[in-house]
């Protein structure tokens, strides 16, 4: 491990699902430096969604806490952890999940104007600049059904990085393209990665594609079982 400062701390993790009694998660303990790209990998059903949604705010734990920013996660009030959300993470989902009725260019705006702080033209600037980086100025004006796979992933690429996050959490990004556009989206984050020195967290059947990250953690029936990189 360099000795960049500690930006993520989980302790203890634990997530139990009450319906069926799944404990999705047993008990994880990590810690991620800035600037870490690390990949989750495991069997389907061993975990890995259920913590990028714990580190990501979007579910909480059942116990153990997270460190991130400082806060622990697991403590913010609803209406705090939203705003974490907004302003520091960027997600990135095997579905893509972009809103279907917007174009390109303003599903990429729209974590900036959920924030709030940028004028149009800034926003138009912006937008412009980052569909440049993921190579999509010629698909500003389409539409997502009018897209490929491999588009519609670079658009979510451009729209979770636009409002500058600290942390991208990447669930199977890969898991709905074929291994062309793969590559060029593992390719895509592994630059994001090196140039920003922003930290990405990774969830992934594929060995091939946890390949790209340089931290490597398995997990099995929700425990780390495994770790190797930095
Ligand atoms: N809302 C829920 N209610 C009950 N059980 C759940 C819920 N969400 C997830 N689980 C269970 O928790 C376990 C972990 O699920 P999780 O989605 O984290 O797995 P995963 O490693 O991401 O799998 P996959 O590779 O298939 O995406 C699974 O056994 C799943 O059935
Ligand atoms: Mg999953």
């Amino acid at each position: 491990m360099d000795s960049a400062p500690v930006q993520i701390e989980l302790k203890t993790v634990a997530k139990t699902y009450g319906d069926h009694n799944v404990h999705a998660l047993e008990s994880v303990s990590l810690s991620i430096v800035r600037g870490e790209f690390i990949a989750l990998t495991g069997a389907s059903g061993c975990g890995k969604s259920t913590l990028l949604n714990i580190i990501g705010g979007i579910d909480r734990p059942t116990s153990g806490s997270i460190f991130f920013g400082g806060q622990d996660l697991a403590k913010l009030n609803d209406n705090d952890l939203t705003a974490v959300r907004a302003t520091k993470l960027g997600f990135i989902f095997q579905f893509f999940n972009l809103l279907s009725t917007m174009t390109v260019e303003e599903n990429i705006a729209l974590p900036l104007e959920l924030v709030g702080k940028s004028s149009a033209s800034a926003v138009r600037k912006h937008v412009a600049e980052i569909l440049e980086r993921v190579k999509l100025s010629h698909r500003a004006k389409f539409y997502p059904s009018q897209l490929s796979g491999g588009e519609m992933q670079r658009t979510a690429i451009a729209r979770a990085l636009i409002h500058s996050p600290e942390l991208i959490l990447a669930d199977e990004p890969t898991g709905n393209l074929d291994t062309e556009n793969g590559t060029i989206i593992l390719e895509m984050l592994q630059q994001i990665n090196a140039d920003d020195k922003l930290t990405i967290i990774m969830a992934t059947h594929s060995l091939e594609a946890a390949a790209y990250a340089r931290r490597n953690i398995s997990l099995k029936d929700g425990l780390m079982i495994s770790q190797i990189g930095a």
